[in-house]
C-alpha cells in the first residue's frame, strides 16, 4: 500500500508552505521532486531548498527524478497531454519500486494547489490504476491567491462570479460569454494583447511570491504594450516566466 501526499507548496516563497504540509514531508518515507530540464532546474532547486529547511526526520529519503516531457509537436494536445499522465505515472512507479518496494509514505510537492490546473491528482488515479494506493492532499496557497493578495484585490466583485481559463482558451475563443472577471492562467504568448482592451483593466503578476515578483495593473489599452515589453525583457533574464492576471470589464 501507498499513502501518497500531495503537498501544496505555494508558488515560490517556501514562508507559503503551510504547517499542515510540514507534518506530511515529515511523515513521509520518500519524497520524490522532477527535474524538469536545465532552463526549469531553479525551480527543483526550490523544491530541495524546501525539503532541506523543513525535513528533520532522518529516516526521509528525498530522491529526484526525470519528468517526462509533452510531445509540443503533437497537434492533438488532449492526445499528447493523456501519454505524458502515462508516462509520468509509470516514472513514479518505476521509483515506487526501487525505493518502497514493501510499500510506505510517498509525498510530492505540488506548486500552488494540487486543485488548481494542475494534473497530478489525475496521474494519481493512473497510478491507483497500477497499484494500491491512498491519496491525501495538503492544500497550498495558488497562483491567484497570490495574484490578488499582491494587488490587494478581491478577486470577486460584490455577488459576481469569476471565470478562470487559460490563455490557450482566451486566444483561440476570446473573452469567456456573460463574464466579467477573467483569470488567465497557462500563458505562454500574451493573450490579452489580442483582446479589444475597451473598457477592461488588468492587474498582472509574474514570479508571484518569488524575489524577482513583477506586478503591473491599470487600463489594458494603456499597460498592455508595458507588460509585453517587462514579460519579454524577464523571461530574457531568467531562461523561463511564470505569470499571470486577472481582466475585470466595466458593467
Ligand atoms: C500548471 S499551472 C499550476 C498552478 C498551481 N497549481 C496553482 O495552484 O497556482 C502553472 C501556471 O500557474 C501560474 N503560476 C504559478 N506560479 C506562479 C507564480 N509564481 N507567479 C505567477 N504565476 C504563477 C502561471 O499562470 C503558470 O502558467
Amino acid at each position: 500500500m501507498i499513502e501518497l501526499s500531495l503537498v501544496g507548496i505555494g508558488t515560490g516563497n517556501p514562508d507559503h508552505l503551510t504547517r499542515q504540509g510540514i507534518t506530511a514531508l515529515n511523515a513521509a518515507d520518500l519524497v520524490l521532486i522532477p527535474r524538469k530540464g536545465e532552463s526549469k532546474a531553479e525551480l527543483a532547486d526550490l523544491r530541495h531548498a524546501i525539503c532541506a529547511a523543513v525535513i528533520t526526520n532522518p529516516a526521509t529519503q528525498v530522491v529526484p527524478f526525470d519528468m517526462p516531457l509533452r510531445d509540443s509537436a503533437d497537434p492533438d494536445y488532449a492526445a499528447a497531454v493523456h501519454r505524458w499522465h502515462d508516462a509520468i505515472a509509470q516514472v513514479w512507479q518505476g521509483c515506487i519500486s526501487t525505493h518502497l518496494p514493501a510499500g510506505g509514505r510517498l509525498a510530492l510537492l505540488v506548486w500552488g494547489d494540487p486543485s488548481l490546473y494542475d494534473s497530478t491528482l489525475r496521474i494519481a488515479d493512473r497510478l491507483a490504476l497500477r497499484l494500491d494506493l491512498h491519496v491525501t492532499v495538503v492544500p497550498g496557497i495558488t497562483a491567484l491567491q497570490a495574484l490578488t493578495a499582491a494587488h490587494a484585490i478581491p478577486l470577486n466583485e460584490i455577488n459576481a462570479p469569476v471565470t478562470i481559463t487559460t490563455g490557450r482558451r482566451l486566444r483561440e475563443q476570446g473573452w469567456p460569454p456573460n463574464a466579467d472577471t477573467v483569470a488567465v492562467m497557462l500563458d505562454g504568448s500574451c493573450a490579452f494583447s489580442q483582446l479589444d482592451p475597451t473598457g477592461i483593466a488588468i492587474w498582472w503578476g509574474a514570479y508571484l511570491g518569488m524575489p524577482e515578483q513583477l506586478l503591473l495593473r491599470g487600463p489594458l489599452a494603456t499597460v498592455s504594450d508595458q507588460i509585453l515589453h517587462q514579460r519579454a525583457a524577464a523571461r530574457a533574464a531568467h531562461g523561463w516566466i511564470m505569470d499571470t492576471y486577472l481582466l475585470r470589464r466595466a458593467t
